[in-house]
């Protein structure tokens, strides 16, 4: 027993760097036996780590004991299954439907903090607003905002026939990474685990029946949206733009990862396109001017809406009531609900 506790201990001193964990507490390690002198058991090699590097360093950390005289290693690549793209992609499933969810819409942008989770929360609720059944599933694994701007915070979902059952805040089926975590929780679900990750969320959670589930995309291009978009059908994204030239080249970067994926592209919202004075009402267009149009231009991109720059968005989203709650009188809120009647005519 002895000895076996002693090749437990080297193997927990085997750190895997990108996920800040060693090869036991990650799971990797299977089988572990100890016959007389001779180690053995087998190891799953998280993807997008070297196999080969991965053995040799296990077999010097179990050598340092002395009594060691023969490390027996089973080697299985991969510790999730992520299909490949290209030639030697190995058929994948293809992305299924979640039961009972008649749409999902996926808001994204090209580049960070340009307003997706302000524009997702809004359109969540002016859905709403329209009688439409909806759920919010805040998709961002690296900074998640939905439980802040829902005041939601420390909320953990229940769990219920081993699955999870979304929160409800106005009228809306709530569901976030960010629900999970303890707020200074380092994420260590990189790579293959957001795979794992993003399954559990679309496919292990009972959202019930839904019209609209609206998904709170990661900022960018990456291996996230891309598992994303393997696992789940989406039935439609919106982009997420500011109105300078230069965030227009991320809007293309991520219009032709959905046009790759298969995925038809809405529209654009423009955020943060003009400032109202609230005492004079002129306007200031703070970004420039003009870029959504060419946007139409270029890619033939619908325009959904413009929203302007405005404290009340801020405001709301540190309360914890999207600015769309607020009535209809509010600009915000009738410019988000216009939004909402055509990502609505997109589908009936
Ligand atoms: N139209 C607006 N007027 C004023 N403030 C806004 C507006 N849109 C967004 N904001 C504020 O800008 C910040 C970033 O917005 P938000 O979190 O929605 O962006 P994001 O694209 O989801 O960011 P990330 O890429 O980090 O997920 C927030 O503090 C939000 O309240
Ligand atoms: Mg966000």
């Amino acid at each position: 027993m002895a000895k076996l506790q002693d090749v437990f201990n080297k193997l927990k001193e085997v750190k895997i760097e990108k996920l800040d964990k060693d090869i036991v507490s990650l799971g990797l390690v299977r089988d572990l036996a100890v016959e007389g002198n001779v180690v053995s058991f087998s190891l799953k090699v998280p993807l997008g780590e070297d196999p080969i590097a991965l053995e040799k360093r296990t077999i010097e950390k179990i050598k340092e004991l002395d009594w060691v005289e023969k490390v027996d290693i089973k080697v299985e690549k991969h510790r999730v299954e992520t299909p490949k793209f290209g030639k030697e992609a190995e058929k994948p499933k293809g992305p299924q439907k979640i039961e009972g969810i008649k749409y999902i819409v996926v808001v994204a942008s090209g580049k960070g903090g340009v307003g997706k989770s302000t524009v997702a929360a809004n359109l969540a609720l002016s859905l709403a607003q329209k009688g439409k059944k909806v759920g919010l599933f805040d998709g961002d694994i690296y900074g998640p905002s939905i439980p802040k701007m829902f005041g939601i915070e420390g909320l953990v979902p229940r769990v219920q026939d081993n699955k999870m059952v979304p929160v409800e805040r106005f009228g809306i089926k709530l569901l976030s990474i960010g629900l999970m975590l303890e707020e200074d929780t380092p994420v260590i679900w990189r790579g293959p685990l957001v795979h794992k990750a993003y399954q559990q969320f679309f496919f292990d959670t009972l959202w019930g029946e839904l019209d609209f589930l609206v998904v709170d995309f990661p900022p960018g291009t990456g291996d996230a949206q891309i598992s994303a978009l393997q696992l789940v059908k989406i039935d439609g994204a919106v982009i997420v733009t500011t109105p300078q030239d230069v965030a227009l080249i991320d809007v293309k970067k991520a219009t032709n990862m959905f046009v790759k994926m298969q995925v038809p592209v809405i529209g654009v919202v423009e955020n943060m396109s003009y400032f109202k004075c609230p005492k004079c009402g002129e306007i200031t267009r703070i970004f420039g001017q003009g870029g959504a149009e060419k946007l139409g231009k270029e890619m033939g991109l619908p325009l959904l809406g413009q929203i302007p720059i405005d404290p009340d968005i801020v405001q709301q989203g540190d309360v914890g009531m999207p600015a769309a709650a607020m009535g209809m009188e509010h600009p915000v809120a009738v410019e988000f609900m216009k939004i909402a009647e055509k990502v609505i005519s997109a589908f009936e």
